[in-house]
């Protein structure tokens, strides 16, 4: 199994280009089902989510081909043409579904394209029980109905799905993109209050329209939906990633220097970009990315509440805490979407971090100085933000299970290494 061995110390400096992003090209891909016409993706990252994603939906009779960039395209991401001219299998089982969750999601387009679906329940993860009940909601409230046997969801709408007025009490992104998917193609109208609003929906909801569907409201908590009979093939470009922004934001807060993110897009990033500049790093947003800047001065604490989009994201919290290890003072992050995801306390604990946690609160008190060991990947964004802490660890520090990374960072190593760091992938 692969590791990534860091040696800490060294500034960064230069530019690292922001791939499409992994939530938005999974559902992206997943809109596919919904049309017997050929949807193509481009700015498509080069992940493992990505590649098991395809492996999934080829199951159900997709057609899918991948090319490399083009001259004169935009964004560094493969382009991805898919087809779901016939749908031959509306299963997505138990071995695949439980290897990635957001496979789960085909159930909405399954039920609204066939009428059936027997999907897999995902079982836990790492970072919380993850409960699917809401998506079920949703598709009842569309006029499914929903059994659950032998850990599936077998879900049949044989007359087609209805337009509904869905309520979601607590915001929900997969369930959000559940509901859309669904009822884009259900008859009549339907409503979606408390949508969660993050980018990745708009991005789906801006192709949908491509295809065909009648959408309002995209990129607020309240979606208007009329329902269409069918949908077209579309072209469609992955918008950047946030989270791989903002992650990048901290190792160069981290390590300090002066790195140009490019093609990041600071309209979805105003929190996280708050947050850096209250810990006293500069962050200049400019026409083709952002500039993130640190001089040699000490980070200063903070205090965050992770929250839904426009809120700071659950996707950045452990790289934020990885910062603050070495922060000025004292910081206090609270997770308020995932009840279990601390995991990387215990490891940046052996880099020398000094973390308490005082149940959905850690309290990051700052040290002078961390020192590498090997340490442990656990999910991932727990993981990158060893790699983080590593940045600035005096020593080597190797991080192991590196397959976590590689779900959701194209070419890491590579992207940091340009930048001064003396970061490397050991193969076997
Ligand atoms: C998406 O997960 C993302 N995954 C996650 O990114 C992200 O952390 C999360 O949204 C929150 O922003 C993808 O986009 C592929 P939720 P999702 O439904 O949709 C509870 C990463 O690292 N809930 O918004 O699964 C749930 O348990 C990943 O890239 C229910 O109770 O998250 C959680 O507490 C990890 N019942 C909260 O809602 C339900 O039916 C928000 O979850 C659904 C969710």
């Amino acid at each position: 199994m692969d590791r990534i061995r860091i040696r800490g110390g060294n500034r960064l400096n230069g530019t690292i280009p922001i791939s499409g992003a992994k939530n938005a090209a999974l559902p992206l891909m997943i809109v596919s089902l919904l049309s017997p016409g050929t949807l193509t993706l481009s700015n498509v990252p080069r992940l493992a989510d990505v590649r098991l994603l395809q492996r999934i939906l080829q199951n159900h009779g997709i057609d899918i081909t991948v090319a490399g960039k083009r001259a004169g395209q935009t964004g560094m991401g493969d382009v991805m043409h898919l087809s779901a001219k016939d749908i031959v299998d509306t299963t997505a089982p138990y071995d695949l579904v439980s290897r990635m969750r957001a496979s789960f999601w085909v159930l909405g387009p399954l039920l609204a394209r066939c009428g059936e679906a027997k999907v897999s329940l995902p079982g836990g993860c790492a970072i919380g029980t993850r409960p699917v009940d809401m998506h079920l909601m949703a598709m009842e409230k569309l006029g499914a109905t929903i059994e659950i046997e032998n850990g599936y969801v077998i879900a049949s709408a044989k007359k087609g799905l209805k337009g509904a007025h869905i309520v979601f009490d607590k915001v929900t992104v997969g369930a959000t993109h559940a509901a859309l998917m669904a009822a884009v193609l259900a008859n009549g109208d339907t409503i979606i209050e408390n949508a969660a609003s993050e980018p990745e929906i708009g991005d789906v909801a801006e192709c949908l329209v491509k295809m065909g569907a009648r959408i309002e409201g995209i990129h607020t908590s309240t979606l208007r939906i009329k329902g269409v009979t069918s949908l077209k093939g579309a072209e469609h470009s992955v918008i950047p990633d946030r989270i791989e922004t903002g992650t990048y934001a901290m190792c160069a807060g981290m390590a300090g220097g002066d790195v140009l993110l490019k093609d990041a897009n600071a309209n979805h990033l105003g929190a996280v970009i708050d947050v850096m500049q209250r810990a006293g790093v500069d962050v200049e947003v400019r026409n083709d990315g952002l500039r993130i800047h640190r001089n040699g001065a000490a980070l200063e604490p903070v205090r965050v509440d992770t929250e839904p989009f426009p809120g700071f994201p659950t996707d950045c919290q452990a790289q934020l805490m990885a910062m603050m290890t070495m922060a000025n003072g004292t910081s206090i992050i609270r997770e308020t979407i995932f009840e279990n995801r601390f995991m990387h306390v215990q490891e940046l604990a052996r880099l020398g971090s000094d973390i308490h946690l005082h149940g959905d609160t850690a309290e990051v008190r700052g040290v002078k100085k961390l020192t590498g060991a090997p340490v442990m990947a656990t999910d991932l964004r727990a993981s990158v933000s060893l790699v983080i802490a590593g940045l600035a660890a005096a020593g080597e520090t190797m991080i192991s299970r590196v397959y976590h990374l590689d779900r959701g960072f194209e070419t890491l190593e590579e992207k940091l290494s340009n930048c001064g760091a003396d970061v490397a992938r050991i193969s076997g």
